[in-house]
Order: C-alpha cells, then sequence, then structure tokens
C-alpha cells in the first residue's frame, strides 16, 4: 500500500484545496492530511486564519478523499509524521518547490501545480474589504508600524497626518504613502486610525476619529484619565466601532502562552507579579523632554501593568508609587505597588535607570521567570522548590511584534469580536486610572 501525506491550513477552503486533495489521493492508495493549528501558523508567519481548526478539518472531510486527517502543530512534526506513519510520499502544491527536498532522504517528495488564480489569501481579500489605515503621528513606532501592517492581508497603510506637514511629506515620501494637509481628507481616506501622536494628544484625535466613524488603535498610554478612557468606550460601542489600544505584549503568541500556563495551576495560586522594564534613553527624546506627561512610568509603565492586571485583575486595593525625579520633575526611575486581597505585585520602569527587564510570576507552588525582554515574550521558565526540575518554554515573537495586534484588530473588524479577552475594556480603564492616580500624586495633573 502506497501512503501519502500532504499538510497545508485549508482556510477558506477553495478549488485550489479541492485539486490537489484529489491529486494527491491519485499518487497512492492512502492519504493523510495534516491540517495545521492557528497557533501553530502563528508561528510561521501566517496570522489571518479565518476559519477555525475544526471548520478546516470538517472541509477536508467532505472532500472524501482523506483517509486520515492529523493536526500539524510544530516544526519538526513532517519528518516525525513520514516515520510514524510509514509515508512513502510527500506532497505539496509548486508554490512550495524546492522548500521540502530535504524530506527526500526519508521519501518521496512530489510538488504538484498549484491551481492558478486562487488562494485563502485571495479569498481573505475578497470576503472583506481592504482596510486603509491612516497615521497620526511621524515617530519611531510610526515608522515601525508600516512594515509591520504590511505582513497582515487584508490592510493598507494609505496615508498620514501630522500638523506639521512637513514632518508628514517626509514620512510619506519614505514610505509611499500620502500626506494629508486637511485632517478632514485624512479622516475621509482612511477605514482605521492609528495614533502614535504624543500621550495628551490622544484623547482629542481618538474622539475625532470616533466623530467620523472610525476604527482606532492608539498607542499606550491610550490615556491618562480613567473617565476619559470610559467615555471613549461607550462612544466606540455607540458608533460601532473598535477601539483598541496597542499594548504589542498583550497579542503576543509568547505572552498568551505564559498567561496560560501561570493561570492553568503550574505554579498554584498566584501570589506575586513582579515586572520591570527600563531604557536607556538618549536625553532629547519626547520621554524626557515632555515635562507634563514624560518620564518613565506614562512610558513603559503599561507593559508592566499588564501581566499584573491580566493575572490580578482590575479591583486592586491599594496602590501606591515611589519615584526617582530629575531636575525637572520628570520620573526616571518608578515603582507602581499595588496590593490585592490575595496577592502582591510591583511594577518597576526606568528610563535612564537601567535593570533586568524580567516578569517574574510568584504561586504557592513555584514561579515564572521571563527572560528580558519579557514584553516581546519569546522565553521564560517554570521552576518549583526542586531546583533541579524545570520546565522551558519558548515561542516565536516575530520582528516588531506589531504586526499580531493588528491581525486581531483586523478580525475585530471583520466580526471576531471574541478577541477583545486578550486586552478588554477594563484592563484599559484600570491602566488609565493608574496612570491618572500617579500623575496626580507626581502633582501633574
Ligand atoms: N494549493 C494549490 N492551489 C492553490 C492554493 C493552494 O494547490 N491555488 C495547495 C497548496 O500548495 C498546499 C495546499 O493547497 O499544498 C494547502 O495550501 P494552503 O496554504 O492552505 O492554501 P493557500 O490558498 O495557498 O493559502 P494562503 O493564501 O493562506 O497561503
Amino acid at each position: 500500500m502506497v501512503k501519502v501525506i500532504t499538510y497545508g491550513t485549508f482556510d477558506l477552503f477553495h478549488e485550489g484545496h479541492y485539486k490537489l486533495l484529489q491529486r494527491a489521493k491519485q499518487l497512492g492508495d492512502y492519504l493523510i492530511v495534516g491540517v495545521t493549528t492557528e497557533e501553530y501558523d502563528q508561528t510561521r508567519g501566517k496570522l489571518n486564519v479565518v476559519d477555525s481548526l475544526i471548520t478546516r478539518i470538517e472541509n477536508v472531510k467532505q472532500t472524501g478523499f482523506a483517509d486520515e486527517i492529523i493536526v500539524e502543530e510544530s516544526q519538526g512534526q513532517k519528518f516525525r509524521d513520514i516515520k510514524k506513519y510509514n509515508i512513502d510520499i510527500f506532497t505539496v502544491g509548486s508554490d512550495w518547490i524546492g522548500k521540502f527536498d530535504y524530506l527526500s532522504d526519508y521519501c518521496k517528495v512530489v510538488y504538484l501545480e498549484r491551481s492558478k488564480n486562487i488562494s485563502s489569501t485571495m479569498l481573505r481579500t475578497k470576503q472583506t474589504p481592504i482596510q486603509r489605515v491612516g497615521i497620526i503621528g511621524t515617530g519611531r513606532i510610526a515608522n515601525r508600524f508600516i512594515p509591520e501592517a504590511a505582513l497582515v492581508s487584508g490592510v493598507n497603510t494609505q496615508c498620514v497626518y501630522n500638523p506639521h506637514f512637513e514632518s508628514a511629506e517626509k514620512f510619506a515620501h519614505k514610505w509611499g504613502i500620502d500626506a494629508c494637509k486637511d485632517i478632514e481628507a485624512f479622516y475621509a481616506a482612511s477605514d482605521i486610525i492609528y495614533i502614535a501622536s504624543p500621550h495628551e494628544t490622544h484623547y482629542d484625535y481618538i474622539s475625532q476619529a470616533l466623530d467620523h466613524g472610525k476604527h482606532v488603535l492608539c498607542e499606550k498610554p491610550m490615556c491618562l484619565k480613567k473617565q476619559q478612557a470610559e467615555e471613549l468606550f461607550e462612544y466606540a460601542r455607540q458608533k460601532n466601532c473598535i477601539l483598541f489600544e496597542g499594548i504589542k505584549t498583550a497579542y503576543c503568541p509568547g505572552f498568551s502562552k505564559l498567561l496560560g500556563i501561570a493561570c492553568g495551576g503550574a505554579i498554584g495560586n498566584i501570589r506575586g507579579v513582579e515586572a520591570c522594564f527600563t531604557k536607556l534613553t538618549d536625553y532629547n527624546t519626547r520621554e524626557l523632554r515632555d515635562t507634563e506627561y514624560g518620564g518613565s512610568f506614562t512610558e513603559l509603565g503599561s507593559y508592566c501593568l499588564l501581566p499584573i492586571l491580566k493575572i490580578f485583575g482590575s479591583e486592586y486595593e491599594r496602590i501606591s508609587f515611589e519615584a526617582l525625579n530629575n531636575e525637572s520633575g520628570l520620573d526616571l526611575y518608578t515603582k507602581a505597588y499595588i496590593r490585592y486581597p490575595n496577592g502582591l505585585a510591583a511594577a518597576t520602569c526606568g528610563l535612564g535607570v537601567k535593570s533586568e527587564g524580567k516578569l517574574m510570576i510568584s504561586g504557592t507552588e513555584g514561579y515564572i521567570i521571563a527572560e528580558a525582554p519579557w514584553w516581546k515574550t519569546s522565553y521564560f521558565e517554570v521552576h518549583h522548590e526542586d531546583p533541579n526540575e524545570v520546565e522551558r518554554f519558548s515561542e516565536r515573537f516575530l520582528g516588531d511584534g506589531l504586526r499580531y495586534e493588528i491581525c486581531d484588530l483586523l478580525s475585530m473588524i471583520n466580526g471576531d469580536r471574541k478577541r477583545d479577552f486578550k486586552l478588554t475594556r477594563k484592563e484599559s480603564e484600570a491602566m488609565a486610572e493608574i496612570m491618572e492616580k500617579f500623575l496626580m500624586e507626581e502633582q501633574r495633573m
């Protein structure tokens, strides 16, 4: 009996998939089809799969060509499957020519001609209109956004606005997009507004974007006052628009894995969370020049508050801050201590003070340590009382990591509102409340 194996995502099942499976089956007597999990696709850079794994498996099954369907969930699995199932032929479409030649040491490799003019990517784009992104702000993060957005199918960065038109023009020229002088023209040309301007301008731009019925992706910290955050989320709800705070860590696969393991009993009941993020910056940067809203906590606090709020929630009992300030009263090294009924948390931020950027989660049966830079979560360990008993986990964090949040935002716009569990409205509001308390304590509000 000749055994054949093939793999794919099979998203939005189409004729190309059908023909591929039909021909794969004809290569032998028994066909095994490996369908990828969403997590595995994410790690290999395929971000916006629409159909669930169950739907994709069901569609493969419906063709009647597969004698057996398996799930592909990790790198290296193909080799293991070939051995495990005694495979004679490995096959995929011709878009993969050469990529699987290494398997020819273990079985025959056949590249079947790919059907022309059809792909899941094409269908995904057809099914949902391309979302045009307009960027407000032209700083460092806006520059990182464009190449990341280019990796997510379904969005297209269209234009940029900056009240200093010269900066907008320079930025637009660099990235081959339009610079808008008139803000009305800017809103008319965009479906999603990405706000990457200084913190204190966020509120006005978000309100304005929502007035125009646009979805909003706003850089952190989205708001510096709780009431403003509540008001904006409510306004977005009324306008049926998505308001999304861009804290990239919340959307990256490694952080999701870490939360799942931490909250899944691996270290017993969680009693402590300590997160630290410090950066040595040039004295000429916005965060060190802006004496009203700059400083280490407004700049980096959102990252450190994220694991605390995700694990312990928004209902803390007490919060206090300690900060070392520079001569203009700007905090350079800040610690926020948060007390919960059953846990203690600390967030440490530094600009111009360097410390180890780690995340430590302590529990009744062990602890989890995520290595620096934990906010780009790619490696963490689970430890127990016995120092020899260590479990190690790793996950990819691709590029600058903004692709993950853009992808989740797009899925939410296209109807999958459940994705907001990664950073809820309540969590964003709690962050704004903490920022507000900090600025009041520092007498900057
Ligand atoms: N395939 C094919 N002809 C097409 C599209 C896909 O023969 N027009 C094959 C692929 O080469 C692969 C299998 O179908 O062997 C599953 O591919 P998958 O990546 O799921 O499909 P695509 O439509 O290529 O998906 P995407 O656009 O997301 O890359």
